[in-house]
């Protein structure tokens, strides 16, 4: 029965995991904590390294084969590295990946590189999406509360020097009336640089629910602006991928779109979420929660926990309802659910 691969109400097939592995985080970003932080969840309440382990190999037998790390800020889990390295060594991961603010990369990439230097890892490596909503400094501090631009910048350096760890993204959030003059450094950034930059719209996932659509600034707008100019070749997009991806015409790099509030792309969503709390999300705004830790730590078989997962994730919401009459924003922020 573990061996089924995983399929929701809609005949979506489910292949793709985030786990926050921390709700915590070295950063209060404007649009995603207060500045005093979060009531944080206790010690124990968070996922132990062996019972991420389990949960994910089983999640891998079900046909999920990529997993992303998030947190909060996964770096500052103590020990993150090793976590890394357990769940590199799984059968069935065929793709890695981490999100993460940067700030202590210039202190781990190393460790995380070596993390999945298995045998059987070698050849694909891990990959990193780097969160950089601004490359000014004093804007960097305005949206982050955190003086902490070179900091992060030095981390990518370092990351990029490992070929394992490429091709390494750069996702900024995209906000009307800040990121518009972003455009031109992160342009320049994405053409002159190993980077590929992503730009993400403004979700209603904000801890002090003020968020409202008119500082959405679209994937739409941003491509106009960035086509003007360099133009833009669109390239093709892979299915239950989330980005648009362009090249710039002249062959100097590419450039992506994230467009979840203007262009939903929940149509071929493959994505669940695990909490750091061990709950699991179908949705990034889902309002109901199926709990995993409480029967894991019951002692439940791995049956009894492949048939909860299936249970949930056959009720996979159809699509979010951001913009419609009678939107309700979940309890939890972004930060409390991974990104
Ligand atoms: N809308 C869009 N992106 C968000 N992120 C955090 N909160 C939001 C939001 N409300 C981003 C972070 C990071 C990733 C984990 O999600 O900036 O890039
Ligand atoms: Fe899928 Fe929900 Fe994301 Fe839409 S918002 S793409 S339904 S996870």
């Amino acid at each position: 029965m573990v061996s089924e691969p995983l399929t929701d109400g809609h005949g979506r097939r489910i292949a793709d995991l985030r786990v926050s592995v921390t709700d915590r985080c070295n950063f209060r970003c404007q649009y995603c904590m207060p500045a005093e932080g979060l009531p944080w969840l206790e010690r124990d309440e968070v996922l132990r390294f062996e019972e991420i382990t389990r949960l994910v190999a089983l999640f891998a037998r079900l046909g999920v084969h990529d997993v992303r790390l998030t947190g909060g800020e996964p770096l500052v889990r103590r020990d993150f590295p090793r976590l890394v390295g357990m769940l590199a060594a799984l059968d069935g991961i065929e793709d890695l990946a981490i999100t993460t603010n940067g700030f202590l990369l210039e202190r781990d990439a190393g460790a995380l590189v070596a993390a999945c230097e298995t045998r059987e890892r070698r050849a694909r490596g891990i990959r990193f999406n780097v969160s950089i909503d601004s490359l000014q400094r004093d804007r960097f501090y305005a949206l982050t509360r955190r003086d902490a631009l070179d900091q992060v910048l030095r981390g990518l350096a370092r990351l990029a020097e490992y070929p394992q760890a490429h091709p390494i993204k750069v996702n900024a959030v995209a906000l009307r009336g800040v990121t518009e003059d972003e455009v031109p450094a992160f342009v320049e950034l994405a053409r002159h640089s190993a980077y590929e930059v992503r730009f993400i719209e403004f979700m209603p996932l904000d801890a002090d629910r003020a968020w409202s659509s008119d500082q959405v600034l679209t994937g739409a707008e941003l491509h106009a602006m960035i086509d003007a100019l360099h133009p833009l070749e669109p390239t093709e997009r892979e299915p239950g991928a989330t980005a648009r991806v362009y090249r710039f015409a002249d062959g100097h790099g590419r450039i992506g779109f994230i467009n979840p509030v203007s262009e939903p792309f929940c149509g071929d969503c493959n994505r669940i979420r695990l909490t750091a709390d061990g709950r699991l999300r179908t949705c990034l705004f889902s309002l109901r929660e199926t709990d995993l830790r409480g029967p894991l730590r019951d002692g439940a078989d791995d049956d009894q926990l492949a048939q909860l997962i299936r249970d949930a994730v056959w009720r996979k919401e159809l699509k979010h309802r951001i913009g419609e009459p009678g939107f309700v924003q979940p309890a939890r922020t972004m930060s409390a659910i991974g990104g």
